[in-house]
């Protein structure tokens, strides 16, 4: 049987949601295709997929063309179609400042960076005619695109953006048997993560309002993230992994 393939862009190290996703396809047989930011990132990545056999890893910064036309030339010159796309994603510079006090610029480039950027990249992979009819794309939510979360900011309307073309994509791309999906965890701690403003009260306030009082970790994201790629039956869909912490308000006595 064929392997499949899976692009994905995201992993910075070994604690990003990307890389449980990785794993967890690796594991299940699909080749990676990983991306990395800059040279800097480039070793923590490797300790990511080193240990999954992969050679070839593509620098890839939102914005910039070039390494995205070269993702495609390898992909078409390695013969490689995908199975899979995983948008695993986000940054904003001013993550820290009230929503109002947020400027334009930096809202603008959150958007792209966080959201845009998976129609910017799912664009070129069908451009290209290297996205597999019965591939999937994923991106990573969060329900702070629902509920305003406090210290979340800017990433809250953001993260509402990114769900949106979730929905979009999947109406216009179900003709081609391609399906769109998302998933949204309950906090975890990595790096992106770092630069949210009381995060570590966040993941105990998590912890606190779960009914099985603890929160997702990278495997059981992982794990679920595998189950909306692979699943026929799904698009255009936005899955929870948060050990219910966001379905209930619990009063402590
Ligand atoms: N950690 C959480 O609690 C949590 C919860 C829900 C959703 N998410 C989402 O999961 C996704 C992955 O984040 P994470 O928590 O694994 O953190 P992470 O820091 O491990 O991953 C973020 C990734 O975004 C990449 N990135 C940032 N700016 C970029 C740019 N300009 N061009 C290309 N790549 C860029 C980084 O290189 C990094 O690989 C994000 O969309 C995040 O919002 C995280």
């Amino acid at each position: 049987m064929r392997r499949k393939n899976a692009l994905v862009v995201g992993i910075a190290n070994q604690e990003s949601i990307s890389a449980s996703i990785a794993m967890e396809l690796h594991a299940n047989g699909y080749n990676i295709i990983p991306t990395y930011l800059n040279d800097k990132a480039l070793p923590f990545v490797k300790e990511v997929t080193d240990p999954m056999g992969v050679s070839d890893l593509l620098p890839f910064k939102v914005g910039n063309d070039d390494q995205l036309e070269a993702i495609v030339a390898y992909l078409q010159a390695e013969g490689l179609r995908l199975d899979a796309f995983v948008h695993g994603i986000a940054f904003a510079s001013e993550i820290k400042k009230d929503l109002h006090a947020v400027s334009w610029q930096s809202f603008k480039d959150s958007t792209r960076v966080s959201a845009f950027s998976m129609v910017e990249i799912t664009n070129k992979l069908i451009a290209a005619d290297v996205f597999n009819p019965s591939g999937s794309i994923l991106t990573l939510s969060y329900i702070g695109s629902h509920m305003a979360v406090e210290g979340y900011n800017m990433m809250g309307p953001v993260k509402s953006i990114l769900e949106a073309l979730v929905r979009g994509l999947a109406s216009e791309l179900g003709a081609k048997g391609i399906r769109v999906n998302a998933i949204s965890p309950g906090p975890v701690m990595t790096r992106a993560a770092s630069g949210i403003k009381g995060f570590s009260n966040l993941l105990d306030v998590a912890r606190r309002a779960s009914p099985l009082d603890r929160t997702a970790r990278l495997e059981d994201i992982g794990k679920l993230a595998f189950e909306v790629i692979t699943n026929p039956a799904i698009t255009g869909a936005v899955y929870l992994v948060d050990c219910g912490s966001s379905a209930m308000i619990r009063v402590e006595s």
